[in-house]
């Protein structure tokens, strides 16, 4: 039985269950949606992923989780938190935040409204002291969102990472305190 760790007016945001990765590769693991995040991926690499945000849930009490649609009851996106786990990074084991919507849902608000809800989670239950996110220069929608969320730009924590094709490096990074949160949400 997957846990409901937040639910919002339009999301149920619930951790990921064994077999889930099929439904990943079906509705997110699309050219467009993966287009900045270094192209699709293979079904096993989705399961290799869930398996150790499976494990990381059970160990530590977070991981990326699938947004469901209240309306509709389907999967609409992945979110959640985990650790920086890439070894170029500057600032390993921070907690990290991120974000996948599916295309046919793009601009109705479900990445900001379920972010809302991890960022209270991450800064409440979880206990981060703060997050960073994630990005390229060139990924506009997100780092547009990640400035919505109050997140700050950390140019001193950007690093260069050749697994990604050259209009999507350097990674770029924003933070976010829980003071700024607060701060943020007043
Ligand atoms: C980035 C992404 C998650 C946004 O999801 P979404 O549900 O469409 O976003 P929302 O509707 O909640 O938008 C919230 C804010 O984000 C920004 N934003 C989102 N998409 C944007 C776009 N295409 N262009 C510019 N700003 C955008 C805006 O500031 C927006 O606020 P506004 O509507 O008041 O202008 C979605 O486009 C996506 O899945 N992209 C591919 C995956 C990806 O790159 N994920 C990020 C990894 S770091």
């Amino acid at each position: 039985m997957a846990d409901i760790v937040a639910e919002t007016e339009r999301l149920v945001l619930r951790t990921i269950e064994e077999g889930d990765a099929a439904l990943q590769y079906r509705l997110l693991d699309t050219p467009t949606v993966m287009a900045r995040l270094g192209g699709v991926k293979e079904l096993h690499e989705i399961e290799a992923k869930h398996a150790k945000g499976m494990a990381l849930y059970a160990q530590e009490g977070f991981s990326f989780l699938f947004m469901i649609e209240k309306a509709t009851g389907e999967m609409v996106g992945h979110c959640g938190i985990k650790r920086v786990d890439n070894p170029l990074a500057k600032n390993p084991g921070d907690h990290e935040v991120g974000w996948l919507v599916r295309e046919d849902r793009w601009r109705r608000g479900y990445a900001e409204e379920a972010m809302r809800a991890v960022l209270d989670w991450a800064f409440g239950r979880v206990g981060a002291p703060h997050v960073v996110a994630l990005t390229s220069e060139a990924n506009v929608g997100s780092w547009k969102l990640m400035e919505k969320l109050g997140m700050i730009r950390r140019r001193d924590l950007d690093f260069d990472d050749p697994a990604y094709p050259q209009e999507d490096r350097p990674t770029i990074l924003y933070s976010l305190t829980a003071e700024q949160w607060q701060e943020h949400k007043a």
